[in-house]
């Protein structure tokens, strides 16, 4: 099948589209409607960017808490790397923080103004194909084709598109293209968007609301739900690691030993317990920065996107702590601001589970 032959009903399906975004279409945070102003493109891009493989209700009140401490462009390229990692700290795939810094930064040296075409935005640290796209059409509305993991599945039904993914992803492309229009290509990117996690869900599609369903080739199959067909997947490798919690009492205040992981890898730059190296090897067999004796609390489960990983928390409770380096002791009253990422955030509260059932 070819996207071009198949074009007759392609205006419908944006007028369509965008009377039922303009009614039904979510108020969110970075958005704003057809009779308001032009978006402001850093909060476009940084909507967009958060955005990225994490769910519109974890990114809110992210970027709410972002937007009123760096109102501008300018004000967040000149925050210090750790104040925006610790902001950033629970939205995962931290490489996309350090980026967001960097790309603040080469835009401000650059007079404060974002670049308006796709290709542009494109040359900026961190805007993949999918970001440039979603920031040239909703800032600046350019045409561009915008197709993320819900424009995916509502084209594949659209036209019963039944090549499993990812081989399917060049022909829902170029339907995308086609259907694509000219004028609020921004405004139809995100009702594309609002239609898949709203209306055409991945399990029960509820068609009966769906502004597209009479046209839809996947609903006229009978088995909507049936698309995008998903290649079968490998299993997810499994990892052991151990991390290590190391605490004292210093003037009545309980404090844990915190470090700074290495700018580069993974969860790269972030405050963190320390561990045994987990993240270069597999098997949870490394070292403690101290001798100990360590006691086991427990593990806790976190799935990165290419492995799982089982982290093992070995606790010492000392007076006497010697032989630490490059790190930091840092209050237990004042965890919550150490800007933990979310598989550290569950060792400490593992860690300080153990303590109270052990008091
Ligand atoms: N997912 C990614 N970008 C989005 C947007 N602008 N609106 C809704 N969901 C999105």
């Amino acid at each position: 099948m070819d996207a071009s032959s198949d074009t007759t009903a392609t205006p419908r399906i944006a007028q369509d589209l965008l009377d039922w975004y303009d009614a039904h279409g979510r108020t969110l945070p970075w958005r704003v409607r057809l009779d308001e102003p032009a978006p402001d493109p850093y909060r476009v891009w940084l909507s967009e960017v958060m955005l990225q493989q994490t769910t519109v209700a974890a990114v809110k009140a992210y970027f709410t808490a972002f937007t009123t401490r760096w109102p501008t462009v300018e004000a967040l390229a000149a925050a210090p790397e750790g104040d925006v990692m610790a902001a950033w700290a629970g939205l995962g795939y931290y490489a996309r923080a350090r980026n967001l810094l960097a790309c603040a930064r080469e835009v401000a040296a650059n007079g404060g103004a974002f670049p308006d075409t796709e290709e542009g935005l494109r040359a900026l640290p961190g805007l993949g194909a999918y970001t440039a796209a979603a920031v040239a059409a909703i800032a600046f509305g350019r045409r561009a084709v915008v197709v993320d993991a819900n424009v995916e599945r509502v084209v594949a039904r659209l036209f019963a598109i039944d090549t499993p993914l990812p081989a399917a992803r060049p022909l829902i492309r170029e339907y995308a293209e086609v259907i694509t229009p000219d004028a609020r290509a921004g405004d139809f990117a995100q009702a594309m968007m609002d239609l898949g996690a709203t209306v055409c869900t991945s399990r029960a599609p509820r068609c009966l609301l769906c502004p597209l369903s009479a046209g839809c080739a996947g609903r006229a199959s009978g088995e909507p739900e049936r698309l995008p067909v998903k290649a079968a997947k490998k299993a997810r490798a499994t990892r052991k690691g151990r991390a290590f919690w190391i605490e004292r009492e210093r003037g009545g205040q309980a404090e844990v030993w915190l470090v700074r992981r290495a700018g580069k890898g993974m969860l790269g730059g972030m405050r963190a317990l320390p561990d045994d190296g987990w993240a270069a090897r597999a098997d949870g067999s490394g070292e403690g920065p101290i001798a100990g004796p360590w006691e086991s609390a427990g593990a806790v489960g976190h799935v990165f996107t290419h492995f799982a990983l089982e982290l093992e928390l070995a606790v010492y409770l000392g007076e006497r702590v010697e032989g630490l380096e490059d790190g930091e002791w840092w209050p237990l009253d004042r965890l919550d601001e150490a800007g933990l990422p979310t598989l550290f955030a569950k060792a400490a509260r593992l860690a300080l589970a153990a303590e109270r059932e052990d008091a």
